[in-house]
């Protein structure tokens, strides 16, 4: 919880300056639109920004990292569960590979190093396409992606779903920590009922403060799950990740969305003892809870509700193949033979391992994966279900 007392602005001058001259000219924000700010902000925003360098904000020596920067092996099994959807598929003529959020561009890397090695017929009928609202992480992807640049029928960039394929897509439409990263609403049971928490800036400062909800949308989300929260409860509302889903679902016409992330299903995700929520501020690999600390200069994320993902996804005509963790994906697609390979207890053979660490990345991440235009499509990664029955309660038997 964040402490008001303790808490003082501090971050990107004009970041700073530009949030509170809109609480100036309107009144309170509400928390979304001021995360949406601090990270995504045109010009000052967290991922936005060409200084400091994408490589200090990701990765071992940046503010956090994510399993790109581990170990290859994440993006080898992604590569050969593209490769089996491809032949599930009935070897189309071309199948496209959408990436979102790309970050550093690793996993692009890593998968199209493995398509052009191990599966020559899936890489000749291959199409990568990247798509990232950051300028600056586009540039980073470019100088990872170097010597793939002169096949522009390979790989290329997008600014949106609808520029890649207008009339539908055949393919994979794959994130890892994405969703994570969109601005979420944060709420909090009152005696009054469920409220919103805005931002307000006063005496140099920001604050939070509870108001009622900003949207019908919000209220019509939280009228849905109907929770049973005691009073105090907080939590997050993360409605961008629906609107993403729901364009997800009318751009695919035959194939798979696989979505990596930190998360849970709702009934994990909402219980009555996580009660100050997942938000979570990353900075210089500590982690803190405080949004108005380094505003612009530290990430923000919360963890993702995957029964509402499912959900959405039925509703716009995704069937859910199923729901995994990273540890049974990575199983269920051969990472033990890729260890294997490796020197015990060589430093490769560590990172590798901690993809896969019960207590952390191989639990913490899930791995949602939807189908349309397949019947009953039957995944390696998803041959080890660490979840019993429907656990995403959503979850179609198609
Ligand atoms: C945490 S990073 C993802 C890291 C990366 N996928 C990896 O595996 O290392 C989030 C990325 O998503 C991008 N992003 C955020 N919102 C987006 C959106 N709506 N559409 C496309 N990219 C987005 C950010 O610019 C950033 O590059």
């Amino acid at each position: 919880m964040v402490n008001l007392e303790l808490s003082v602005s501090t971050g990107h001058p004009e970041l700073v300056a530009t949030i509170a001259s809109e609480i100036a000219a309107s009144g309170p924000i509400p928390f979304a639109r001021f995360m949406e700010l601090a990270l995504y902000h045109p010009q000052f925003g967290y991922y936005m920004r060409s200084t400091p360098p994408a490589h200090e904000r990701i990765g071992w020596r940046g503010d956090f990292y994510t399993s790109s920067d581990v170990h290859p092996i994440l993006g080898q099994a992604l590569a050969a569960q593209a490769e089996q959807m491809y032949r599930l598929l009935g070897l189309p003529h071309s199948f496209t590979i959408v990436e979102m959020g790309p970050g550093k561009g690793l996993l692009a890397k890593h998968i199209l190093e493995t398509c052009a090695h191990r599966y020559p017929l899936f890489f000749q009928h291959l199409r990568y396409v990247l798509i990232d609202r950051s300028p600056a992480m586009r540039e980073m992807q470019r100088r990872n992606l170097a010597p793939w640049l002169d096949r522009p029928d390979l790989l290329a960039w997008a600014d949106d779903l609808s520029t890649v394929a207008p009339h539908g897509l055949t393919g994979l439409l794959f994130s890892n920590e994405l969703v994570d990263s969109f601005p979420v609403h944060r709420v909090q049971v009152t005696a009054e009922g469920t409220k919103e928490l805005w931002v307000d800036h006063r005496d140099g400062q920001f604050i939070e403060c509870l108001k009622p909800l900003s949207s019908d949308a919000l209220a019509e989300h939280l009228d849905r799950l109907n929770p049973e929260w005691p009073e105090g409860y907080r939590t997050e509302i993360n409605l961008r990740a629906l609107d993403w889903m729901k364009e997800l679902a009318q751009h695919l016409d035959r194939g798979f969305v696989l979505t990596i992330d930190y998360g849970h299903t709702a009934q994990d995700l909402y219980r009555s003892d996580r009660k100050g929520g997942t938000f979570l501020c990353y900075s210089q690999q500590s982690v803190n809870e405080d949004p108005f600390l380094r505003v612009g200069g530290q990430d923000m994320t919360a963890h993702v509700d995957f029964s509402c993902l499912a959900a959405t996804g039925e509703e716009q005509g995704l069937q859910t193949t199923g729901f995994t963790n990273q540890m049974s994906f990575l199983m269920g697609l051969g990472v033990e033979q890729m260890i294997a390979k490796l020197e015990q207890d060589s430093p490769e053979f560590n990172a590798a391992i901690h993809l896969l660490k019960p207590n952390g990345m191989g639990t913490t991440f899930k791995v949602l994966i939807q189908h349309k235009g397949l019947v009953r499509p039957e995944l390696d990664g998803l041959q080890y279900k660490p979840f019993f029955g429907s656990v995403l309660a959503t979850q179609s038997a198609a």
